[in-house]
């Protein structure tokens, strides 16, 4: 499963970067909102940070808008992946860039239904918003469930994107279902390598180092 960062916070992509599990970043209108940063900017500066896709998203409501939108962003780098909506116009953008060869994410995705549209319009990757679908009462996993089928009963090339992560189980449950990417908050990536018995272990075994009174090296 990949793992991409979901934030437009270029430190934190830097420093994530250097584990090696950074397979390419997501972003929103909101996330660079949240960056301060000129979207054009630090799009660019992500894309330096990673090899792998960098969704930057249109925030027109109309097709020929969307198009235009689409057109700038993707002259940032190669490695921009163009975020729709899951509307009429976002799915009619989706499938004359993808014809095009350009990488499209449709995002808001919130029912299998709406994953097989964006499947048959050509996306690249469908992200489906399972936190906020357990927010509004709905089980975000038995979504993703659901798109793994249908895309496996019709052998689609699409990419199941869990997006709204908000906890390692997320990201357990997608593995566990086999969603082919991962797109996590900073925290929640740095949270999969915590356990309290791996502290724990690390804090007797110092212990014990110490009371050898050895150095290695
Ligand atoms: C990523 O592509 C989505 O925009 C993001 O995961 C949404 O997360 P949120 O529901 O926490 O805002």
């Amino acid at each position: 499963m990949k793992f991409f960062v979901d934030t437009a916070d270029t430190a934190e992509i830097a420093d994530l970067a250097q584990t090696g599990m950074v397979d390419g970043v997501t972003t929103n209108p909101s996330l660079i909102k949240k960056s301060g940063r000129d979207i054009m900017e630090v799009t660019k500066e992500i894309c330096d940070l990673t090899d792998g896709p960098v969704s930057a998203e249109v925030v027109a409501l109309d097709h020929e808008t969307m198009m235009k939108e689409a057109e700038v962003l993707r002259k940032i780098a190669d490695n921009v992946c163009i975020k729709v909506p899951l509307t009429i116009d976002g799915l009619k953008t989706c499938k004359a860039l993808t014809s095009d060869g350009t990488m499209v994410n449709v995002t808001l995705c919130f029912s299998a239904n709406q994953a097989l549209l964006a499947a048959k319009a050509g996306a690249s990757f469908i992200s489906p918003f399972v936190g906020r679908h357990d927010d509004n009462g709905f089980d975000g996993m038995k979504l993703i469930d659901d798109i793994r089928l249908i895309y496996d009963n019709y052998a689609f090339d699409t990419e199941i994107l869990v997006a709204s992560i908000r906890n390692p189980i997320h990201v357990l449950e997608s593995a566990r279902i086999g969603a082919d990417v991962a797109t996590m908050p900073p925290n929640v990536i740095r949270g999969l390598f915590k356990h309290v018995l791996t502290d724990k272990g690390i804090e007797g075994f110092l212990k014990d180092w110490e009371a050898t009174g050895q150095n290695i090296g």
